[in-house]
């Protein structure tokens, strides 16, 4: 096949929460994601606290909310995967080395902001928590891989959570800023590409998967704490861009690729509605600096008050991104007529695709759906892209010699990088793809271990058991290959 551009930038994608573990040590706080236990494909992951009087108590993640009065907490004899995640706190040196084996051009991470800043309301960072990034980011560096960091990857500091309300408080842009300003700073030098905030997008797809009720009760509060978010990260670039004009910074979104489930124009509309709520409605405001005009039918329609200051709409029409980044997983089919036979997705759902195939997870497995993707942002926005998630989690096996063998990953992945060389002789300027999870890890919306993305096995099952000793599968090999032949060799 043809080669991807020269300077392509192949790798693969994590996350903090999800790979780091060391949840108390070098100093750093609890965040949110230190509160939620495991959950399966059909039973949901908690969230746990402690109610007014201190009794123990906990609501699922898209089933409820936190009772008046109540704080966050950890509690005893729940099983919390994030905690030690797979203990990349303590093995990124190793890690690295193995990505490097692969030709790693770029990694993807991000910081925990409990790690620089505990409680999230301090004034000074703790000096142990830079220390970590920036021995990690030399250690990449030391192996030619360019560090893509992304600054918010849902672990808000559970301090800020408890007192303040996290979101819903104007007061978290100052608190984010402050500690983007502190990284952005520490890491001139080491750092170039930036991501603001993961799939923020995703603030509002959750409303989706709440009862409707309940979905109707949060969209007042959940459409004001995504403003705020907005803020900080419109307020995040315009910071980075001072502080370093050669920081490239990305917008990151959940990129839903929605198809009219019939030709019928009602259904071609309900896609075109879901689009705009879900997939455009962030990417829109970080491109372009300003809410698009049906943003006034969606807050209409969610019966939303949206406040905003003067200074709000300055920042956002000033801190406009640099590039646009995407997740990318799957794709679903909306009628107007309602759902009848749901598919799942990376936080969406959406009507099962007949032409379709589906992962053992119930995610639509459709690589058109990327190049559909690539050439919608390509012609929205005329920024370039970057894929910074996509990839089949599967479960795997090792076999009695410790070899592991993934025809199904390889399948996918070879097929949607098939799609973005189409994309590319389409005319998209894409010029990196980071394969999710390079290194398994714990799965966002299940928090099992065995949902399993990695070119790299990580020894650790969902009672929190195992070695973390990592393995190559095959697709390490397979991966490998591909980026020496920069995407020609796809065999
Ligand atoms: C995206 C997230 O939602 O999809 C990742 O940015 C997540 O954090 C990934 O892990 C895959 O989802 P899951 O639920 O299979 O881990």
């Amino acid at each position: 096949m043809k080669g991807f551009p020269s300077n392509f930038l192949w790798g693969g994608a994590t996350s903090s929460s999800q790979l780091e573990g060391g949840w108390q040590e070098g100093g750093r706080g609890p965040t949110i994601q230190d509160v939620a236990t495991a959950g399966s494909n059909d039973s949901p992951r908690y969230f746990t606290y402690r109610d007014a009087q201190g009794r123990p108590g906990r609501y699922p993640q898209f089933g409820g909310t936190l009772p008046d009065g109540a704080q966050y907490a950890v509690l005893p004899g729940e099983y919390y995967p994030n905690h030690d995640a797979v203990d990349f706190y303590h093995h990124y040196r190793e890690d690295i080395a193995l990505l490097a084996g692969m030709g790693f051009k770029v990694f993807r991470m991000s910081i925990c902001w409990s790690r620089i800043f505990p409680r999230g309301d301090e004034t000074e960072p703790n000096p142990e928590g830079l220390d970590f990034y920036r021995r990690v980011f030399e250690e990449l560096r030391s192996h030619g891989i360019e560090p893509l960091v992304t600054l918010w990857h849902g672990e808000d500091p559970l301090y800020l959570v408890n007192t303040i309300g996290g979101w819903r408080s104007r007061e978290m842009i100052d608190h984010f800023t402050r500690y983007a300003r502190t990284v952005l700073t520490a890491y001139r030098g080491l750092v170039k590409y930036w991501l603001t905030f993961n799939e923020l997008n995703n603030t509002v797809m959750f409303l989706d998967l709440m009862p409707p009720e309940l979905a109707a009760a949060q969209a007042q509060d959940t459409y004001q704490q995504l403003h705020h978010k907005l803020v900080a990260s419109a307020r995040t670039v315009q910071l980075a861009h001072q502080i370093d004009p050669s920081f490239q910074v990305g917008c990151m979104i959940a990129y839903a690729v929605n198809y009219p489930r019939t030709c019928a124009p009602q259904d071609v509309l309900a896609a075109m509605e879901k689009d705009q709520r879900i997939t455009h409605y962030c990417g829109d405001v970080q491109v372009r600096g300003r809410y698009p005009a049906y943003a006034g039918r969606i807050w209409r329609q969610a019966g939303v008050r949206l406040e905003a200051t003067d200074q709000d709409r300055e920042d956002l029409r000033r801190g406009t991104v640099d590039f646009y980044s995407f997740s990318y997983y799957s794709s679903a089919c909306i009628s107007a007529g309602g759902v009848r036979e749901a598919s799942k997705g990376n936080f969406t759902i959406g009507e099962k695709n007949p032409c379709l195939s589906y992962s053992e997870w119930g995610w639509a497995m459709d690589p058109d759906g990327l190049r559909f993707a690539l050439n919608a942002v390509c012609s929205r926005y005329g920024l370039p892209v970057m894929v910074v998630e996509n990839g089949l989690g599967a479960q795997d096996t090792v076999e009695p010699d410790g070899s592991i063998h993934d025809p199904y990953r390889i399948a996918y992945l070879r097929s949607h990088i098939q799609a973005m060389r189409q994309a590319l002789d389409d005319g998209v300027d894409l010029f990196g793809y980071t394969a999710w999870g390079c290194i398994d890890e714990i799965s966002a919306s299940t928090g099992e271990m065995k949902k399993r993305y990695g070119f790299l096995y990580v020894d650790r099952d969902d009672a929190g058991r195992g070695t973390m000793a990592r393995r190559k599968k095959d697709c390490y090999d397979w991966y490998r290959r591909v980026i020496a032949s920069n995407g020609a060799d796809l065999c």
